[in-house]
């Protein structure tokens, strides 16, 4: 008899690549990510890992009921490490996962992937946690996308530096999206890509700036610092607030 096939190929501590120069960046935080192949997702799979399908996502396209799987997998594993084994994480009505009290933090998948970080909730008032994958955009898509990504002064800004127009575009559609998640739960609103610009971007750092004010105490001009690593035609940003 064949052994059963999973999607799940593989789950490990740590960040799939960019963790030496970005681990420094997110500590204290766990991390977890989880290889998956959508090719061979089953439902039943769920059952094999002891991971709950929520209604919301059982009736959700196959990619997505896969994706969903890795990421879940990989959150168990971070929050077994911060004390709460076999907790149920639950997707909000807003999509954003329900931690548990006290717990803060953020996941991400792409076609293979699905990478989650998490730790204790610091003692600070503005802390967060934030990971985003990408693959590349590259043209012709960057050229139609990049105007709901960055500003026309961030564009000029990208022509100065070493790095190709589309890893610099991939990068910053990546990092906000990253700053989204880290601020999402502590201010409860959507922002757009143009409410915050990069201001530095050289050396696996970050640094993006708020344009407009997103609450009492984040400030338009606020800054927070995001790491990032690039792997082939991925791209993958962390950004941790408050540690
Ligand atoms: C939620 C969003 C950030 C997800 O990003 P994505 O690149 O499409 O997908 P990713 O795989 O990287 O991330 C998906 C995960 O984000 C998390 N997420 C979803 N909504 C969230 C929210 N409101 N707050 C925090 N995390 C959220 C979920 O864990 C989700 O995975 P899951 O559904 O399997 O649990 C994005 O789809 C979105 O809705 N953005 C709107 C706001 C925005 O992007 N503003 C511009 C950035 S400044």
């Amino acid at each position: 008899m064949n052994p059963p096939v999973s999607s799940i190929l593989s789950v490990a501590p740590g960040l799939p690549f960019g963790q030496a120069a970005l681990a420094e960046g997110y500590a204290p935080a766990q991390v977890w990510y989880c290889r998956f192949d959508k090719t061979v997702y089953q439902d039943e799979d769920y059952l094999g890992h002891g991971i709950a399908l929520p209604s919301a996502i059982a009736g959700s396209a196959l990619k997505r009921r896969g994706e969903y799987l890795a990421g879940r997998i990989a959150a168990d594993r971070v929050l077994t490490a911060l004390g709460y084994p076999r907790f149920d994480l639950r997707p909000g009505e807003d999509r954003s996962p329900c931690w548990p009290q006290g717990i803060q933090g953020a996941l991400t998948h792409h076609a293979s992937l699905a990478i989650c970080i998490g730790w204790s909730r610091p003692e600070r008032e503005v802390a967060g946690l934030g990971i985003d994958i990408e693959t590349l955009i590259g043209p012709p898509r960057g050229h139609d996308l990049w105007p709901g990504i960055i500003s026309v002064e961030e564009r000029a800004f990208f022509t100065t530096l070493p790095l190709p127009f589309a890893t610099c575009l991939t990068l910053a559609f990546s990092a906000k999206e990253s700053l989204f998640k880290a601020l999402y739960p502590l201010i409860s609103r959507y922002f757009d890509f143009l409410d915050s610009k990069v201001i530095y971007l050289r050396d696996n750092r970050i640094t993006l700036e708020l344009l407009v004010a997103l609450a009492p105490n984040l400030p338009a001009g606020s800054r927070f610092e995001c790491g990032y690593a690039v792997e082939g035609d991925d791209v993958l940003t962390v950004l941790s607030l408050g540690a």
